[in-house]
C-alpha cells in the first residue's frame, strides 16, 4: 500500500516518508523532521514542532496510517492512536482526527489500505476547507482594509492555506489591497515567528506588533476587521483560541469592530454545549519566565482562553454546525 505525495507547508508525505516542518526553529531554520512512529508524532506534537488544530489532527491520522504499514499488531496501533489522541487537550480536531481512524484499527484485523486512504481524505478534506474558507470569508474583506490577526492560523496550522490566514490570503489573490498587523502572541510568539514567515512568503505586507498594542491601534481606527482561528468551538459558539484572543475580541467589540472566527467543522465540539466544558491547556511556566527565569516566581501559562459568542460577529467555515 503506497501514500499519495501530500504537500503542505508543515507537513508531507514525500516517497513515503512522513515528515514535518520543525515550526519551534521557525522563522531563523527550516528543517525538516521524519518521523519514525506515532509515539514520536506525539512528542513533536507535545512540543508544538507540529501545531495549529487542524494540522495536529491531519498529523495524527497520517502518523497512525503510517504504522499501520510497518506491519504492527492491531492492539499497538490502538495503543499508539491512544498516547496521540491526549497529546494535546484544547484543539478538538486532534480527538475528532483520530476518532474517524478508530473504528478502522477495532477490526479484527485492520486494513492499511482503508488506513491510508482515511487519512489521506482527513488531509485532503482539511485542504479544500480551507480553500472554501477563504473565498467565504475573503467577502468581508474590502479594498484597502487594514485588519488584525492572532496567533498563527495560516498554512503552518492546517493542510491547506490556511483557516484567518487563509481568508487573507484569498483577499489578496483577489487583487485586493490588504495590510495586515500581527500580534506577536506571547508566550511563544507564533504570531512574531510562524504568521510573519508565512505573510512574508506570500507578499502580504503586514506590521508585527505586541500584543498589548492591540487595543492602542484600535482606538486610533487602524484597525478595519479582526481575523482569528479558534481550536475548539462549541455548540452555542463559544470557542477557545490562543491566549490573548479573548482581550482581542472585547476591544473589538468596545469599538464597534467586526470580529471574524474562522474555523473548520473539524473544529466544532458537538459534545460541548458551551465554553465552560472546554478544557485549557496549562504550559510550562518556562515558555513564560524562560529558562534562566527568577525561580520564585509563581507563573500562571493558560495556553488558551474562552471567548463568548457574543463578541463574535460572525463565524466563518462552520456556522451550520452551531446553535446559535
Ligand atoms: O501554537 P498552538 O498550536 O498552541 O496554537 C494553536 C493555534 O494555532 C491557534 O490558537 C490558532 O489561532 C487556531 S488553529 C488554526
Amino acid at each position: 500500500v503506497l501514500f499519495k505525495e501530500l504537500n503542505s507547508l508543515g507537513l508531507k508525505i514525500n516517497q513515503q516518508k512522513l515528515t514535518i516542518l520543525d515550526q519551534e526553529l521557525l522563522p531563523h531554520r527550516e528543517v525538516w523532521l521524519e518521523v519514525s512512529d506515532p509515539y514520536q508524532m506525539s512528542n513533536y506534537i507535545r512540543s508544538l514542532k507540529v501545531r495549529g488544530a487542524p494540522l495536529i489532527g491531519v498529523a495524527a491520522a497520517l502518523a497512525i496510517a503510517d504504522y499501520a504499514k510497518k506491519d504492527v499488531s492491531r492492539d499497538e496501533l490502538l495503543k499508539s492512536a491512544m498516547t496521540l489522541r491526549g497529546a494535546r487537550p484544547t484543539a478538538v480536531n486532534l480527538m475528532n482526527a483520530v476518532d474517524r481512524m478508530l473504528p478502522l484499527l477495532k477490526v479484527p484485523t485492520p486494513s492499511v489500505a482503508n488506513l491510508v486512504a482515511k487519512a489521506t481524505e482527513i488531509f485532503e478534506e482539511d485542504v479544500r476547507l480551507c480553500l472554501e474558507m477563504g473565498l467565504e470569508g475573503a467577502k468581508f474583506i474590502n479594498d484597502g482594509d487594514t485588519v488584525l490577526t492572532h496567533c498563527n492560523a495560516g498554512g503552518l496550522a492546517t493542510a491547506g492555506i490556511g483557516t484567518a490566514v487563509g481568508v487573507i490570503k484569498t483577499a489578496h489573490d483577489q487583487g485586493k489591497k490588504i495590510h495586515v498587523y500581527v500580534d506577536e502572541t506571547r508566550p511563544l510568539l507564533q504570531g512574531a515567528r510562524l504568521t510573519s514567515w508565512e505573510l512574508h512568503r506570500h507578499g502580504i505586507p503586514f506590521t508585527l506588533i505586541c500584543d498589548n498594542m492591540a487595543g492602542f491601534l484600535m482606538s486610533l481606527g487602524k484597525i478595519q476587521k479582526i481575523f482569528v482561528g479558534a481550536d475548539r468551538i462549541a455548540k452555542n459558539g463559544d470557542f477557545a483560541n490562543k491566549i490573548g484572543t479573548f482581550t482581542v475580541a472585547t476591544m473589538a467589540s468596545v469599538h464597534k469592530i467586526p470580529f471574524y472566527v474562522v474555523a473548520p467543522s473539524t473544529t466544532v465540539d458537538p459534545n460541548c454545549p458551551n465554553g465552560k466544558n472546554i478544557p485549557v491547556e496549562q504550559r510550562d511556566p518556562k515558555e513564560v519566565i524562560g529558562a534562566e527565569g527568577h525561580p520564585s516566581s509563581q507563573v500562571y501559562n493558560p495556553a488558551f482562553d474562552v471567548s463568548p459568542r457574543h463578541l463574535v460577529t460572525e463565524y466563518i467555515g462552520c456556522k451550520q454546525y452551531l446553535d446559535l
